[in-house]
């Protein structure tokens, strides 16, 4: 029998040689392969008498298993080293400036989301998210829910499967959940928006299974109603750009307010055409008050030392209303042609200063 150090320096220097996956597999063979070098050794086990036979067969077989060992590292080495160059060769710089003679156009929805958060940003709102499948704590309970109560059938409620805990899943029936989120982890002042996505089991003319709110949530010492009408009305005359647009609060309910209020603006119906403004008539934009002593609790938050306003507004509705488009179920049914009619400008980023819309 040959020399079997030399011949596995050989081997293992020729696998730890090889540059890419095809030479490695070509080292593979070689060594290994049906008509490889050790496999034409194995062969020639039977020439031999019973001790000698053992003792070479141990030594190949140790030396079968150190080259396969030394082929699985290189794997490894070439593997990740062809996965970095296709990384670089690939590369795609993101921060490249949008170029706006191509046709990408930005969704009415976002578009709407931006500028209502624009506004509030400029009120000195952060934005705060949170998931949208989201835990019957969250969605119900912290927010006054109590189990059983008939206020949780206000709202139709795609239930999930249980969490692996027990805890029941709901897809989130509106934004109010950031609400809890938020004060769980941050101690007041809180000033915060959060737009997102939320779910209803309806399907009709002007209801979607999906649509999305903007939430809006104050704590400090001395919030107090008058703040929370103030922010509203500066909201809605920036955003339908109507000067002396009227707000109207009527009471109303809602578990985790007291008081609670809907609001509505201006608006005429002349000829069957809703126009925004000071007309007249009425139009609900929003639900809103203060928030209820028993959710501070609920977030940990002293209710004799805090108190706080929330709202909470739908997006479809007033984009419909200020873009003019008619049909709610177009927003979300990916019609490039409906996109380019309706859709923005990516450079046009909405901003107070400059102007939400050119
Ligand atoms: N979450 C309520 C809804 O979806 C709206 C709301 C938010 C009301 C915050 C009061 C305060 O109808």
């Amino acid at each position: 029998m040959e020399d079997l150090a030399a011949l596995r320096d050989e081997l293992i220097g020729a696998v730890e040689a090889a540059g890419d996956l095809p030479a490695l597999d070509q080292a593979r063979v070689a060594a290994l392969g049906r008509k490889g070098r050790i496999t034409d050794l194995m062969k020639t086990l039977g020439t031999l008498d019973a001790e000698a036979r053992r003792r070479a067969g141990q030594e190949l077989n140790a030396l079968k298993d150190a080259v396969a060992a030394a082929v699985e590292q290189r794997q490894v080495v070439l593997a990740g080293r062809d996965l970095d160059r296709r990384l670089a060769a690939e590369r795609v710089d993101l921060t490249l400036p949008v170029r706006p003679e191509r046709p990408g156009r930005i969704h009415p929805i976002s578009q709407t989301i931006d500028e209502m958060v624009a506004i509030f940003a400029e009120m000195g709102f952060a934005v705060a998210e949170g998931p949208d499948v989201e835990d019957d704590w969250h969605n119900f309970e912290a927010l006054n829910f109590p189990p059983g109560h008939p206020a949780r059938e206000m709202q139709d409620t795609f239930y999930l499967p249980d969490r692996a805990d027990g805890a029941r899943m709901v897809l989130r029936t509106h934004t109010s959940p950031v609400q809890i989120r938020t004060m769980v982890s941050q101690k007041p002042p809180i000033r915060i928006v959060a737009p997102g996505r939320t779910y209803r089991s309806d399907y009709d003319m002007t209801h979607t299974p999906m649509f999305h709110q903007i939430e809006g949530l104050v704590v400090d010492e001395t919030t107090h109603m008058g703040h929370l009408k103030g922010c509203l009305v500066e909201f809605a005359r920036a955003f339908f750009q109507v000067d002396d647009l009227p707000l109207r609060f009527r009471p109303s309910f809602f578990p985790f307010t007291e008081p609670s209020a809907e609001v509505d603006i201006g608006c005429s119906r002349a000829g069957g055409e809703i126009k925004i403004g000071n007309h007249g008539d009425w139009l609900e934009i929003l639900g809103c008050g203060m928030v209820h002593p028993n959710v501070l609790e609920a977030c940990g938050i002293d209710s004799t030392r805090y108190q706080g306003f929330a709202f909470g507004m739908g997006i479809e509705r007033p984009a419909m209303l200020k873009y003019g488009i008619p049909d709610l179920r177009t927003f979300f049914e990916s019609d490039l042609r409906w996109l380019k009619h309706y859709g923005f400008v990516p450079l046009d980023i909405p901003n107070v200063a400059f102007g939400l819309t050119s």
